[in-house]
């Protein structure tokens, strides 16, 4: 048995007494393609940033691939890719020059840092657009490419923080297959959304967030039969009381 990818006991985290994440505990196990579900100011964000390493944790014990991500902070940054919900791509630079400093930031440089970039751009349909300063991508390029860029380390684990907000119908779907191949080479992926239809596409398990707390886990089926609704969105209902929009 390897060790979960992410092992989360009363996780606690405040901004000036306001609390973002109050007390939660999860698993990520290995390879699988975890789900954070939950309206907005629900505390996926505030966990995300504890997870790769942006927010300290306040209370609990947080592993990430084995790690206390206090202590092992360098460690556990090198194996894992992030995506952030807020993009910070640098718009001065092209696509491939903003994907070569980030494998610089990783050590890997000249002819190897040139073959994986190439091969990079593949994997995000940019080869194309290569040269292209960021500002001129649609939104769903510059999500592929902050995907591609996480991946330039060839992580273990990769966060995405809401991937695919505000993107169209034909790019979430583009986007969901990328994650897909992540996922079947052996890439363990967690995600937050606050799509239903997502979290039940992608996710072999999840958690629905709501105030900083957990209200549920499990497989997106398994929810619907053990809460005896027809659907996800209805499940977040019955349990918190209010719209996954409200
Ligand atoms: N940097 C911050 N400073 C102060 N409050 C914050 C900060 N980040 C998040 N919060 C607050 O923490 C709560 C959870 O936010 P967040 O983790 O971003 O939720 P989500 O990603 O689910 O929308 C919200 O009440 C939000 O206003
Ligand atoms: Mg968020």
């Amino acid at each position: 048995m390897s060790a979960p990818a992410v092992h989360a006991r009363g996780l606690r985290k405040s901004y000036d007494g306001i609390v973002a994440v109050d007390g939660i505990d999860f698993d990520v196990t290995a390879g699988e393609c975890f789900g954070f579900l939950g309206p907005n100011g629900a505390g996926k964000t505030t966990t995300m940033k504890m997870v790769y390493g942006l927010a300290a944790v306040d209370e609990g014990t947080l592993e990430v691939l084995g790690r206390d991500v206090a202590r092992h902070r360098r460690e556990v940054k090198a194996r894992l890719g992030v995506v952030p919900q807020d993009e910070n791509l640098d718009k001065e630079l092209s696509v491939r020059e903003n994907l070569l400093v980030q494998a610089g930031f990783h050590g890997i440089r000249g002819a190897e840092a040139e073959e994986r970039v190439a091969e990079l751009l593949e994997v995000a349909l940019l080869t194309a657009r290569a040269g292209a300063r960021t500002p001129e991508l649609s939104g769903g390029m510059r999500k592929r490419l902050l995907i591609a860029r996480a991946l330039v380390n060839r992580p273990d684990l990769v966060v995405l923080d809401e991937p695919t907000t505000g993107l169209d119908p034909q790019a979430r779907h583009t986007l969901w297959q990328t994650l897909d191949e992540l996922r079947a080479g052996g890439v363990t992926l967690l995600l937050t959304t606050h799509y239903m239809e997502e979290a039940a596409r992608l996710c072999d398990r999840l958690v629905i967030m709501d105030h900083g707390r957990i209200v549920t886990e499990g497989a997106p089926a398994e929810l619907v039969t053990r809460h005896e609704q027809p659907h996800l969105e209805a499940v977040f209902l019955h349990l918190t009381g209010h719209r996954l929009d409200t």
